[in-house]
């Protein structure tokens, strides 16, 4: 496993629709494993590939809320994912993503989904989520097409994250 840089947004590589993976080999579970460990580095609870410059439909998380309550189910790795089913309710919360330092946009998102991917095995799986889980399957859906949490909010508002994230950007070049 290796450690790889993150890529923080405005930044190109982040605005991108990504390709399938044709099928999860070897490299692709290199990916998986080097998007694991950088996301556990900065403790996120998802990554998508874009997030360390692939561009590819992978995403990776784990929203155990700590070591202990890890079960078989997590960490989740998946290759080419895709909603089936999205509830009619929603609810909104504020999301956090490493690719956006400390801005936390409120998205509003369907509460559950039903989903297909493809996992480290190459073996086709369908998951049903609600809660946190399916928030965050639909963020790190949304970053394999090129969508970020700041597009769901207003012109005003996003063009006040962007001049936030340039200002971040400059003090961590700065520090
Ligand atoms: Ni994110």
């Amino acid at each position: 496993m290796a450690l790889r840089d993150l890529v923080i947004a405005p930044d190109p590589r982040l605005k991108m629709v990504c390709p399938p993976v044709v099928r999860v080999d070897k490299s692709v579970r290199q990916l998986m494993e080097d998007m694991m460990e950088t996301m556990y580095h900065h403790m996120g609870a998802g990554l998508a590939a874009p997030q360390i410059g692939a561009i590819t439909r992978v995403v990776v998380m784990d929203v155990s809320p700590n070591e202990d309550e890890r079960d078989t189910s997590f960490p989740l790795m998946m290759a080419n994912p895709e909603i089936l089913f999205y509830s009619p309710d929603t609810d909104t919360y504020a999301e956090g993503c490493l690719s956006i330092l400390e801005v936390r946009p409120k998205v509003c998102r369907p509460k559950s989904v039903k989903m297909r991917y493809l996992d480290e095995n190459n073996q086709l799986q369908e998951l049903e989520a609600s809660g946190y889980l399916a928030k965050c399957i639909q963020h790190e859906i949304d970053h394999i097409n090129g969508i970020l949490a700041y597009d769901y909010q207003s012109d005003l508002k996003r063009s006040m994250t962007l001049r936030k994230l340039k200002k971040l950007q400059r003090l961590e070049l700065e520090s």
